[in-house]
């Protein structure tokens, strides 16, 4: 009989946390912290259905979105946990204009700031899709008195550590402290994230493209000429490549992760910078590619490298296996040069 050792995140956390550079135990907590919260935000996820917390909460994030009940208790949920365990010295959320400093006596010494996004893809709550948190941590700039919003406005390639927990078929979470990307799955009958998906490596060649095609009139005609090439027939590459778009950054990002394809949410004429959030959007899962292989650009640079200079700030995104993010800027920059 084979029996497989169970490693809990928990487990895996203190065992691969110890031989961290800054190890003082703050970070293994707050990747403890966060991974707590996504059990309560999966408690009420499983029941959107059941209980009244499904619907609009009847009013507008500071996006001018509509804000879903779920949002605000999953928003809730992590800034507390963060704020109780005294090792974050403040948050970016979403759903927050501003940041959040934690000003109690032991968060004022703590290291760590995080930017999140509590309920990514909310506008598919309503029809039992699956959505996700993503989290993003930064070491603060100034070890010393409370945290500014200098601390947050880093790069994406000073991240400690970023993950993502999606809620869907099962609960996971996924995460990188820079040495490997590993996945856990929730167990509901023990309410422990196991080891499932170790050392997660994203093919370098994929045969999946993720993006909103409806916008097709908006987009560029370099990111039309690619989607194009991902539709036509050549055996040589396996065109036509597969189509598959969920409309939650976490979910289309972990299938393309894990079977390997491009996700693109580029600039349009409504949205000359995209759609999505660099700080807690566009920087955690550019550092989980990375660190699994693949490759995150705006169309001009590397995600990492962008300075940001606003916390809710967007960004055009590619991201995915190196092969179909290179083929797609080669579309790109035919365009731009075709300009000059
Ligand atoms: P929201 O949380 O408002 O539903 O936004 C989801 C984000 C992201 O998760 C997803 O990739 C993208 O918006 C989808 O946007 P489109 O509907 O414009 O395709």
């Amino acid at each position: 009989m084979v029996i497989n050792k169970v490693i809990t995140l928990n487990e895996f956390i203190l065992e691969t946390q110890k031989d961290f550079p800054y190890a003082s135990g703050e970070l293994s907590g707050l990747l403890g912290d966060i991974a707590f919260a996504a059990k309560l935000i999966n408690r009420s996820v499983n029941k959107a259905g059941l209980i009244d917390i499904l619907g609009n909460a009847g009013n507008s994030n500071i996006h001018g979105e509509e804000v879903k009940k779920l949002d605000i208790y999953a928003h809730e949920q992590m800034t507390n946990c963060l704020r109780v365990s005294g090792e974050c010295a403040g948050i970016a959320s979403e759903e927050a204009d501003g940041i959040v400093v934690f000003d109690d006596e032991r968060s004022r010494k703590a290291q760590y700031v995080v930017c999140f996004d509590p309920l990514d893809g909310s506008s598919n709550i309503d029809v039992n899709i699956s959505i996700g948190t993503i989290f993003a941590i930064y070491r603060k700039i100034n070890p010393v008195g409370i945290c500014d919003e200098l601390d947050f406005l880093q790069p994406g390639k000073q991240l400690v550590a970023a993950g993502y927990v999606i809620y869907g078929s099962s609960t996971m979470m996924v995460y990188s402290t820079g040495n490997g990307v590993n996945g856990f799955t929730l167990d509901p009958s023990i309410g422990e994230f196991c080891l499932s998906h170790p050392n997660i490596q994203t093919p370098p060649k994929g045969s999946i493209y993720s993006v909103n095609e409806s916008y097709w009139n908006k987009f560029s005609p370099g990111v039309n000429n690619f989607i194009r090439y991902c539709k036509d027939n050549d055996k040589a590459t396996g065109r036509p490549f597969n189509s598959r778009y969920i409309g939650t950054l976490v979910s289309d990002f972990h299938r393309n992760l894990i079977k390997g394809g491009i996700f693109m949410y580029p600039a349009t004429t409504s949205h000359p910078n995209g759609k999505l959030r660099l700080m807690y959007e566009c920087n955690p899962m550019a550092f989980l590619v990375e660190k699994a292989g693949g490759m995150a650009t705006d169309g001009a640079q590397r995600i990492l490298d962008i300075q940001p200079t606003a916390l809710h700030q967007r960004s055009p995104l590619f991201i995915g296996a190196t092969d179909l993010v290179r083929k797609a800027m080669e579309f790109v920059y035919e365009e731009q040069y075709a300009a000059l």
